[in-house]
């Protein structure tokens, strides 16, 4: 089955999620003893079906692989690895892949929110530590499943920010921020302080004497930095800077964090120098194309 969605920025995220995996592994093989080392979890919340179709250029589709089968994958392996779907199909494919990998391999077809939510519960975070992935397709992921995550002090975790998605709910007019989009941003962001700090009055009444409109002020990047404040507030190891990822026309669809939850300041410092080394190598944008619709614009869509 085919799971097209995504461009040269899926490429990106993949990458660094595979380098990612890799260097954890390696990094907690003996830890905290050689004897006893801890359970090496992954999570890949939104796992698709192992493999991507993404769209490399107008003309060009190419089959790469997806977060499930890199992590599958890795060496030295993960000794669990649950992979997530609420796609009937992607979940079709999963179970097809999972067993050549042993049973360490669990597959849930269901909600990302409610199976983390029972993962979290089920495991001992004094004797595992892992990679959780969060790779929606927009804003699925309410704030309070990032609470729970954080409770672990165990996770690290790779959220890709849905900055477009919530730049396109945060209309530039706030009248027009109806109160569904005023809740799914509330979700988003754990917060209803973005009303206040996304916006600024216009000092002008209307002509038929209406109240002073409220226009937004904020830009991709002041999201991205608000998103990040939010996040370092429940993830006390560490959050990264946000890594965009650009659409062939230079605009900012995404804002790739990993956010550390263990405080302690060597597992938190050790996970921040893999992470802030990977990070490095990736983030200068794509040489712009010239904008040839709409797409230049940051509510260019994705899917
Ligand atoms: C961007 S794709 C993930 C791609 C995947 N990480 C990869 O590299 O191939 C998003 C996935 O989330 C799934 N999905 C959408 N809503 C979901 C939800 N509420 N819970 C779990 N999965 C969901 C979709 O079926 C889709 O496979």
């Amino acid at each position: 089955m085919k799971h097209t969605f995504g461009g040269p920025w899926t490429q990106i995220k993949l990458d660094l999620l595979g380098r990612y995996l890799c260097s954890f592994n390696r990094a907690l093989q003996k830890s905290p003893s050689p004897s006893r080392p801890f359970t090496r979890i992954y999570i890949d919340a939104f796992a698709g079906t192992g493999e991507c179709e993404i769209k490399t250029d107008e003309e060009t589709v190419e089959t790469i692989e997806g977060s499930a089968k890199i992590a599958l994958q890795t060496t030295p392996a993960f000794d669990q690895i649950h992979l997530i779907d609420l796609n009937r199909a992607h979940v079709e494919e999963l179970n097809k892949l999972a067993p050549v990998y042993g049973d360490r391999v669990r597959v849930h077809h269901d909600d990302a929110n409610l199976a983390i939510n029972k993962l979290l519960n089920m495991l001992d975070w004094n004797r595992c530590r892992g990679v959780l992935f969060l790779d929606p397709y927009g804003m699925t992921v309410p704030w309070t499943t990032l609470e729970k995550i954080a409770k672990t002090k165990a996770l690290d975790v790779w959220y890709l920010f849905p900055l477009s998605a919530v730049y396109r709910q945060a209309a530039n007019d706030f009248d027009k921020v109806d109160q569904s989009k005023s809740n799914s941003l509330d979700e988003v962001l754990g917060t209803t302080t973005w009303r206040d700090r996304f916006y600024q009055t216009t000092g002008q009444a209307g002509l038929l004497g209406e109240q002073e409109g409220k226009i937004r002020v904020f830009t991709p990047e002041d999201i991205a930095a608000f998103a990040q404040g939010q996040l370092a507030d429940v993830f006390k190891g560490w959050v990264s800077d946000p890594l965009y990822l650009y659409s062939p026309t230079g605009a900012k669809l995404f804002a790739l964090f990993c956010c550390i939850s263990n405080p302690a300041p060597k597992a938190a410092g050790l996970a921040k120098s893999i992470a802030s080394h990977i990070l490095g190598k990736f983030g200068a944008p794509p040489k712009r194309k010239p904008a040839k619709s709409s797409a230049s614009d940051p509510n260019f869509s994705l899917f």
